[in-house]
């Protein structure tokens, strides 16, 4: 039997389970997978020399890494998503995660990297790999969202996915040297107010950091989910900078410039602002303010049983801190319910949260609002224009809502 086949019986097999389970729990007497042999337990698997780094079964192809064409004008400065709909839990597997790059991605030998600090210090510094390594290090986990994220979204739904609407996003267990450690190394003179990160990748992005943040929460990263950091996210070293846009966590980063006031680059200021109706423009915008997704169902993950009983489950993260509530509704927002979290709680980390419901096989309007802990409740669409215009792409926490139809379609909809 070839592996095509086998799934198709399996999922066939899954589907008599289910409706099995809604009406009496029988099981059916004919059904070939309890019935007959099959192949893989008549024949011996694979060994333990086959696969020196493991990869997900290749039952698991579709759960992948998807650009959009009309995004992406040049594949080595775009971005590509995250599945989001095919995860769970909080934690994004590192071949998973989305990538912005915009100079492609660099590899290069990590003994050939050099992190070097200059400007405003008592002493100019350049650091090895090896050298980074002998700092004390710490282990957190924090998301990470492009800015850009919903984006496309402003002006009314458009992609029909989350991986779409909402994939510029990954949530990783960093291990990293706080970037207050090798500052200090370097000793800041008073008037060292600010940073600039630069990258050594073809794009060499920079972007102005004040200080108070780098002393507070910053890392320079070089594993991700336990191993080396991947190409695409920097390796062998990258800042990460909690609950901030993502432009800002250079990648591949080689030099820390200490100086007294930012220094107003490409990427902050006519990238990462905020332009408003009366055509002026907001800059320093970078929090990445609580926010929430239904990942399933979603257009991409249908409801695959008819009425009965219905997991809904999504994601909630603020760059402010935890995420202690989110809410529910699958009317529209006419009856909001408390959602159950589920997994961990980390300071500006995704959340994990689900809802189980009795699906009366009607459609569904569906939305999920956050609340973080500092009190803040995620906004609509709507309250988001009504303050920032219609020219915005950035910061786009507004609520999302997917129209479930009677044969479990969804769909990327607005309501006011
Ligand atoms: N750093 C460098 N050196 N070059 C880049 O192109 N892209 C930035 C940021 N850091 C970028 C970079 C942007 S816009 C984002 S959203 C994040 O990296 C994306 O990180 P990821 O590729 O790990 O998802
Ligand atoms: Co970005």
């Amino acid at each position: 039997m070839s592996k095509k086949n086998s799934r198709r019986q399996f999922l066939k097999a899954g589907i008599a389970v289910s409706t099995g389970l809604a009406a009496s729990n029988a099981v059916a007497d004919d059904d070939p997978l309890i019935t007959q042999k099959q192949t893989w337990n008549q024949e011996l698997g694979s060994g333990v020399d086959e696969r020196p780094y493991g990869m997900p079964s290749p039952f698991e192809v579709d759960v992948k890494r998807r650009s959009v064409p009309w995004l992406t004008a040049d594949p080595v400065s775009s971005i590509n998503f995250t599945p989001l709909h095919e995860l769970d839990g909080i934690i994004t597997p590192n071949g998973l995660c989305f990538e912005r790059h915009h100079g492609g991605v660099a590899e290069y030998d990590p003994s050939y990297h050099r992190l070097m600090i200059n400007g405003l210090v008592d002493k100019e510094l350049v650091f090895t790999m090896e050298d980074i390594m002998r700092f004390p290090r710490e282990n957190r986990t924090y998301f990470l969202e492009c800015a850009a994220n919903s984006g496309m979204e402003w002006r009314g739904s458009q992609l029909n996915g989350c991986q779409f609407t909402h994939g510029m996003i990954h949530n990783v267990m960093y291990t990293g040297v706080p970037l207050r450690s090798l500052l200090e190394e370097a000793g800041i003179k008073s008037n060292g107010k600010w940073l600039l990160a630069e990258g050594a990748d073809a794009s060499g992005m920079t972007r102005s950091i004040p200080m108070e943040k780098a002393l507070d929460d910053c890392l320079v990263a070089f594993k991700m989910n336990g191993e080396s950091l991947r190409p695409e996210q920097g390796y062998p070293l990258r800042l990460v900078v909690p609950g901030w846009e993502g432009n800002m966590w250079i990648k591949w980063l080689r030099r820390i410039e200490v100086g007294d006031q930012p220094w107003h680059h490409r990427e902050e200021t006519s990238k990462y602002t905020d332009l408003l109706e009366d055509g002026r423009a907001r800059r320093f915008t970078w929090v990445m303010d609580a926010k929430s997704v239904i990942t399933n169902p979603s257009p991409q993950a249908p409801i695959l049983h008819s009425k009965g009983p219905t997991i809904l489950s999504g994601v909630a993260w603020s760059g402010r801190g935890t995420i202690p509530r989110v809410d529910v509704t699958i009317d529209g927002g006419k009856n909001w319910n408390m959602a159950r979290m589920s997994g961990p709680s980390f300071d500006k980390s995704m959340h994990r949260f689900y809802y189980e419901f009795d699906w009366n096989g009607s459609d569904l309007l569906v939305q999920s609002r956050a609340h973080d802990s500092t009190g803040y409740v995620q906004p609509t669409k709507d309250e988001l224009r009504s303050i920032r215009g219609e020219n915005s792409i950035y910061h786009n926490n507004g609520i999302q809502t997917w129209h479930i139809n009677a044969k479990g379609v969804a769909e990327n909809v607005e309501i006011s």
